[in-house]
């Protein structure tokens, strides 16, 4: 036994670290409750009465020893960390690399960069939102089946607070504290329930235009969103309408632009028609307008709602949504930040 605890003494003296792990791991080996001086003291019940004395007094100081070693140590631990520059060479040239912005940002900047230079602000609110904003105002009838079309994850039921399925429930905020000329984009994050796909995800990012003034009409519609899509896509992009139907729009309507990847010519992006829808718009319900205190026989509007993720895939060629949230640095690198 004695030779062991000299042999654990010597050890003990002939450690050195400026590692704190390093040194916690020496303090657990040896002190900790199943360490090796614990076992010592274990083992003493066992040695012969007359060599108690002098074993006893070894461990002791080999307890001693350990104890002051881990006091030095850790007081140069500490003295290391409250140094900056602490094993690094601040004379080397700054050589990192630069990240680059995600295309979702760059993407979604750039849409507010477009619509800022015809009087756009950008307004935001809330990703959990009550039933009013994100159904009732929005002219969603309790029990209709458009809610159905939004799979919606709930948080609370009765009175309903859930994840907000649209960017619309900003328009409401926005009308609610402000009276019009309004003309503003909200960018942000969404939630549906929907299974993950390449061409579905359960988040994702969207921005909504609204626009009430007097007088405003559907050609200003027409006029700002083909802005919009010669801006992004190109000077040469065609846009159309076709009829749809959103519950605070009325007359609503989708709009594609000419295939950017073929020209219009026909490939498997634009399923061979030469077009691909980018948005949905129309002009507010009078509904809306008055449900946020807005005198719709005084006021007209328009809205619109796009889906960032989609116009960055035309605007990159991507053709998997998922690779956005994967964070895959060799996708990411791709991308320059322009914006
Ligand atoms: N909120 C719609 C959606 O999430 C998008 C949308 C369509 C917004 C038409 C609008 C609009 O403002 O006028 O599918």
């Amino acid at each position: 036994m004695k030779e062991t605890i000299a042999k654990y003494f010597k050890e003990a003296e002939a450690f050195s670290t400026d590692n704190p792990e390093q040194l916690e791991q020496f303090r657990i080996k040896f002190l900790s409750k199943k360490g090796l001086i614990p076992a010592l003291f274990g083992e003493f019940k066992n040695v012969a009465p007359a060599e108690r004395k002098e074993i006893g007094q070894m461990i002791n100081n080999l307890k001693q020893a350990v104890q002051e070693k881990i006091i030095t140590l850790k007081s140069q631990v500490e003295q290391k960390a409250d140094q900056p520059a602490a094993g690094r060479d601040l004379t080397l040239p700054a050589a990192e690399a630069i990240g680059t912005r995600h295309p979702l940002s760059l993407v979604r900047n750039e849409i507010i960069d477009i619509f800022s230079r015809i009087g756009f602000s950008v307004s935001e609110g809330p990703e959990i939102e009550d039933d009013f904003h994100n159904f009732s105002a929005l002219n969603f009838p309790v029990e209709h089946p458009a809610r159905d079309m939004q799979d919606t994850f709930f948080i609370e039921k009765g009175p309903d607070i859930l994840l907000r399925t649209h960017t619309s429930s900003v328009q409401v905020r926005v009308m609610q504290k402000t009276q019009p000329p309004i003309r503003t984009l909200s960018p942000g994050r969404v939630f549906r329930n929907e299974a993950i796909s390449a061409r579905a995800h359960c988040i994702f990012h969207q921005v909504e235009g609204l626009y009430v003034d007097t007088q405003v009409s559907f050609a200003d519609l027409k006029q700002t969103l083909y802005f919009f899509a010669r801006e992004m896509f190109g000077q040469h992009t065609k846009t159309r309408f076709r009829p749809s139907y959103f519950p605070f729009t009325e007359p609503s309507a989708e709009m594609d632009i000419s295939c950017n990847i073929c020209g219009g010519k026909g490939c498997n992006i634009c399923k061979y028609t030469g077009w691909v829808e980018i948005l949905g718009c129309g002009m507010v319900d009078p509904n809306v307008l008055e449900a946020c205190d807005i005198d719709s026989e005084k006021y007209t509007g328009f809205a619109f709602g796009m889906g960032i993720e989609r116009i960055a895939m035309l605007k990159y060629r991507v053709n998997d949504l998922r690779l956005y949230f994967e964070n895959d640095i060799r996708f990411l690198r791709q991308f320059q930040a322009s914006y």
